[in-house]
């Protein structure tokens, strides 16, 4: 078992106190600060982001298990009772399958969970519970299959290093213990040349809400290390953290987010996005106006099932307005403001017995009538 090393804070404000922040040098190699690099107040920050997120096609989030293999769930009958399944079947798309057999739905062969206390869309109250539950990220075109999943938008706080650099953990690391080596120690070529450790020899004061008991550094193995790399490693909640090389050394860049699905970012926080007004003339909005509209009593009898007949002779096909909220807003205007615009009286008198959802409806699906 390597060893821990707590990092004294105390001793690090003492030294801020004393002005000594003014005269580090910051010796970076090509990731992070090494070893003998005096202290530099403050070496990780609370960085937000806002990036978007698989969900269900009601906005529902979705959830991945680190403890499942690819195509393989391992969340058993108790453990689905706090993770429901995500079901469906086949759709099409190459991102979004069921796993081989069964009706669970899985994107790129990760199965794909609920989390019971998410009640409404954009809630993501199980991300990262017991650090092995993550949200899923979406990479662009991750839903060209809109039958099955959406995205939606979630504000993160991600622990980056002083330069807002992504860090990452690595889900085959265990416990103050780092997996990530290259093939040999010269090679350069491996995990950890792609992977590279993130190493401060003081983390100096930390941001507001972060915890120093969540920081430790370990030991790296001195016989696998990468040469000229360091060789104790910072790590988060007993994780190792990590760069990733093709993050090019950017400012919140994220390339390596979910990287085989064993990659993540280090998130202090999510929260939901405020949820988006969405449009009122839903596909079930034109199923129920078009079942009023073409009830032989109500609208079809002078507009024509297709809305296409001059109703009562008067050169006023609705077919041609197209546009859902503007037919809401004749409808209402007919029905709230009697006849200012000198409308027939007929048409007055069927909007006056029309209900705020009805008109809704009768709107979403008139829309669909241009041609
Ligand atoms: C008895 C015949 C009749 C029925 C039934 C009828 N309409 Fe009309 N509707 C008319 C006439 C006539 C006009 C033309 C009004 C004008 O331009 O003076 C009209 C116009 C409209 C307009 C256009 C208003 C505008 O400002 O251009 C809409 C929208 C409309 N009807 C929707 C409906 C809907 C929805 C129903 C069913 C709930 C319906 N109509 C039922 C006769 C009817």
């Amino acid at each position: 078992m390597n060893k821990l090393t707590q990092i004294t804070l105390a001793s690090i404000a003492a030294l801020a106190l004393i002005g000594c922040s003014d005269s580090y040098s910051d010796k970076d190699t090509a990731y992070g600060t090494t070893v003998d690099t005096p202290v530099v107040a403050g070496a990780l920050k609370a960085s937000n982001r806002n990036a978007k997120f698989l969900v269900d096609t009601d906005a529902i989030s979705l959830y991945t298990f680190d403890k499942d293999m690819l195509n393989t769930s391992n969340c058993d009958a108790e453990c689905q009772k706090i993770w429901p399944l995500f079901l469906g079947a086949d759709t099409g798309s190459e991102d979004i399958k069921v796993l081989p057999g069964t009706d669970h739905l899985a994107y790129r062969k990760h199965p794909l969970y609920y989390f019971v206390k998410d009640k409404a869309p954009g809630d993501v109250l199980g991300n990262n519970v017991k650090e092995v539950w993550h949200l899923v990220h979406a990479p662009i075109g991750s839903t060209d299959s809109q039958t099955a999943l959406s995205e939606t938008t979630i504000k993160q706080i991600l622990l980056t290093d002083k330069d807002q650099r992504a860090l990452y953990v690595f889900d085959k690391d265990t416990q103050n213990v780092s997996n990530c080596y290259d093939t040999t120690p010269t090679s350069g070529t491996g995990c950890e040349s792609i992977w590279p450790v993130f190493y401060v020899s003081d983390l100096g004061a930390l941001p507001a809400g972060m915890n120093a008991d969540d920081f430790g550094v370990i030991d790296r193995d001195s016989t696998r290390a990468k040469e000229g790399e360091p060789t104790k490693q910072v790590t988060y909640k007993g994780k190792p953290l990590y760069y990733f090389s093709p993050d090019n050394k950017e400012a919140l860049s994220t390339k390596g987010d979910w990287v085989k699905g064993v990659w993540h970012l280090v998130e202090l926080a999510s929260e939901k996005t405020p949820s988006q007004p969405t449009s009122p003339y839903t596909a079930e909005a034109v199923a129920k106006g078009k079942s009023i509209f073409t009830d032989p009593a109500k609208c079809a009898s002078c507009h024509g099932a297709d809305g296409q007949t001059p109703p009562l002779g008067i050169d006023n096909v609705i077919a041609r307005y197209g546009d859902a909220a503007l037919i809401t807003q004749k409808l209402k205007d007919m029905r709230d403001n009697g006849n200012p615009q000198g409308r027939s009286d007929v048409m007055v008198g069927v909007a006056e017995k029309l209900s705020d959802e009805a008109i809704i409806n009768l709107s979403a699906f008139i829309a669909t009538l241009k041609k």
